[in-house]
Parts: C-alpha cells; sequence; structure tokens
C-alpha cells in the first residue's frame, strides 16, 4: 500500500534524535530549529520525559474516562501553576484542531450564539469548525462551505472589531496568541485589552489559540498574559507534549459544564498525562521560559539587522526575497531544520526551548554567510 500523498517530504529519514538534534541514518546530524511544527518544547528525548512515558508504559497505558484518573488532575494542578490561571477547569483532548472544534462549540453551548469572528491569516486546524475559522479557501471542500457564520477582521483594527460583533449573534471571538502558520503576526497588548472588554461587554466569548505559542515558547507560558489578560477559553496542543498526541481546554469557571456538551475517547489518557506532566516539570525546572527570552535577545543582538517578528522562541525572520531557496541550503548544505509560513519571504523558527547560545550559533553564522 502507498501512502495518501499529501505533504511534500525532503528526502531525508530521520532515525534517532537528541536534545536540539535529529540524526538521520548514515549518522548525519542536523540542527532542529522547527521542532516538527513547534511540538519539541522540552527538547528530543529528553531523559525524564522518556522516562516519565516509560514508566508510565509499565502500569497502565489507557483506560476510558469513565473511571477516577488522578493524572488528570496532577497536570490540572500543575497548569494551574504554570499558567497562574486559577480556578478554570481543564479538558483534554488529542490534538490541536480538536481543541479548537470543542472550544468553539463550548462558546456556542454557552452563549446560545453562532457567529464567530476570526483573523484574516489564521490557522486554527483542519476540522469542520476549526477549519470554517480558518482564512484559507484552498483547505476548505464544499462539504466545509456552509458551516456557521464566520467573519475575518484585520488584527489589531478596533473599528472593524467593533463593527463585527454589532450584530448579535457573535458568540466568540477567536485569536491566536502570535499567528504561527499566517507568518508571526501578533495582536498588540492594548489591541487584546480592547478585545476582552468588547467580548466581556457583549456575551461573547474569547477563545486564545496557544497551540503554537503557548507552553512557555514565548517567554510567558501564553502569549497573550504579556497583555495581562484572561481569555475564556484558552486552547493548547504541540508543545504541551512535547510530541506525544496531547492537546486541551482550559475553561473560565463561568463557563458551566454539562454531561453530553464534551467527550472524547483518547483524550487524556495515561500516558499522554504522563508525557503533559514531565513538560511541565522539566519547563519549570530547567527555567525553559527565562531561556526563551534570553535566547531571543541573543538572536536579536546577533541579527539585528534584520527583520525579526515574534517572542522568545517563535520566531520570524523577514527578508525582501522569498526563502525558500535560504531554506533548502540551511537544511542540506548547513543540516539545519527551519519553517516557512504563509508569507513566503519569512523564515519561522521554532526551536526546542532547551537550545543554547552555543547550539544555535551555527544557525546564526549561516544566516550571515547566506544574506
Ligand atoms: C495556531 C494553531 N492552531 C491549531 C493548529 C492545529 O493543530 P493540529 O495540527 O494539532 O490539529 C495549529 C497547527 O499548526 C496551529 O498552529
Amino acid at each position: 500500500m502507498k501512502l495518501f500523498d499529501v505533504y511534500p517530504r525532503f528526502d531525508i529519514e530521520i532515525d534517532r534524535a537528541e536534545g536540539v538534534y535529529l540524526y538521520d541514518k548514515e549518522g548525519s546530524q542536523y540542527l532542529d530549529l522547527y521542532g516538527g511544527h513547534g511540538v519539541i518544547s522540552i527538547g528530543h528525548s529528553h531523559p525524564s520525559f522518556v522516562k516519565s512515558v516509560k514508566d508510565q508504559l509499565d502500569k497502565i497505558s489507557f483506560y476510558s474516562n469513565s473511571i477516577q484518573m488522578p493524572t488528570q488532575e496532577e497536570l490540572a494542578n500543575k497548569l494551574t501553576e504554570i499558567s497562574g490561571y486559577k480556578d478554570y477547569k481543564l479538558f483534554l483532548c488529542n490534538s490541536g484542531a480538536e481543541a479548537n472544534e470543542n472550544a468553539i462549540k463550548l462558546a456556542s453551548f454557552h452563549t446560545g450564539k453562532s457567529k464567530v469572528i476570526a483573523f484574516k491569516g489564521s490557522f486554527h486546524g483542519r476540522t469542520a469548525a476549526a477549519l470554517n475559522v480558518t482564512d484559507n479557501i484552498k483547505l476548505s471542500a464544499p462539504i466545509n462551505m456552509n458551516n456557521f457564520p464566520v467573519e475575518f477582521i484585520e488584527l489589531n483594527n478596533e473599528e472593524q472589531l467593533i463593527q463585527a460583533i454589532s450584530s448579535d449573534d457573535v458568540c466568540a471571538v477567536i485569536c491566536e496568541g502570535i499567528q504561527g502558520v499566517g507568518g508571526l503576526d501578533m495582536p498588540s497588548n492594548d489591541y487584546l485589552k480592547f478585545l476582552k472588554n468588547q467580548c466581556s461587554q457583549n456575551n461573547i466569548i474569547l477563545i486564545l489559540d496557544e497551540i503554537q505559542s503557548g507552553s512557555g515558547r514565548t517567554g510567558k507560558y501564553f502569549a497573550h498574559q504579556f497583555a495581562d489578560i484572561e481569555a475564556d477559553i484558552i486552547t493548547m496542543a504541540k508543545g504541551i507534549g512535547n510530541g506525544f498526541p496531547l492537546a486541551g481546554l482550559l475553561i473560565s469557571p463561568s463557563i458551566q459544564a454539562k454531561p453530553g456538551m464534551l467527550g472524547t475517547t483518547f483524550g487524556g489518557s495515561y500516558l499522554a498525562c504522563s508525557a503533559g506532566l514531565s513538560v511541565v516539570e522539566v519547563t519549570e525546572k530547567e527555567n525553559l521560559m527565562m531561556n526563551s527570552t534570553e535566547i531571543n535577545k541573543y538572536i536579536k543582538e546577533e541579527l539585528g539587522h534584520l527583520k525579526i517578528k515574534g517572542k522568545g522562541l517563535m520566531i520570524g525572520i523577514e527578508f525582501n526575497f522569498p526563502i525558500k531557496e535560504l531554506r533548502s541550503k540551511l537544511l542540506f548544505d548547513y543540516k539545519i531544520f527551519t519553517g516557512s509560513s504563509a508569507n513566503p519571504n519569512l523564515l519561522r523558527i521554532l526551536p526546542p526551548l532547551t537550545i543554547t547560545k552555543v547550539q544555535i550559533s551555527p544557525f546564526i553564522k549561516a544566516i550571515k554567510e547566506l544574506t
């Protein structure tokens, strides 16, 4: 049987990984500045992570959400501690799209309304509701065309927001902490404060998609915390599992749970929780949020002549030429994995949060040589 051919793939076969490095089957070492779409947060094969998942596997890997699961509560407590979101409830699922799907559904259940406001350049996933609020028509099939009403507005445009929420059927505004796929544009602190106020005043649920920008990547646990606001629902995935499928929603205490609202078979499995717990513990123990901030500063010092977007270790470097060839040279000549975005001139990097100055310096040298 052949694979369903939906991805362009590099002709590279990775055999093993450790920390910030990947090794192919010939033993060549690659510097991983992309973490498989921003998934690797505490580094590949981190010994604590490996031990945590292996120990759990020896005990029990899975049972459904029909029994008491103290590991889920342990993870909820750890996430409260690291995020500062007190009294919120945790719902666990398996992927980013699923987290957003559930967040949108919950907002609609809670408010009894059905229109969603999303942003130009947004990416929220490929399941029906998540795709409907994603600003890329090319990803939609005919079946996705008659979904709930959505309006895409410009980031940081207060007038457009006022206009969009003037109809009384808006249940949610969904916003990325920093746009990932779109190209590292972000809501300003003032705009987020304005958004929060408008949502509160109009019985609209503010959903912050921190799937790519969360897990400490930006130097705070969630990117929107730079604005000192609290969202009603925060969606998480990618970095919180460091490669183990784990996603979740933090849900405001004002939203009441009712049986049947949300559900999942696999979400919150013992194995997923053991992975998630280890990620939070390592993030705290190794001060990875502080490291993100420091490495960002270092990159800006070294590459200050370039246009650098983003925060912490969610970085976009924007050139005045398409980066396709540059990215290919970085990968094949310098053995450095990087990412792209919807902006053809923007190189996106999402390195493991453990990366050191020494480890990232070959990238800085390569950028200086190549541009
Ligand atoms: C901001 C954001 N939201 C949602 C998703 C979808 O996540 P997943 O691929 O786990 O469904 C992504 C994936 O890139 C993302 O970057």
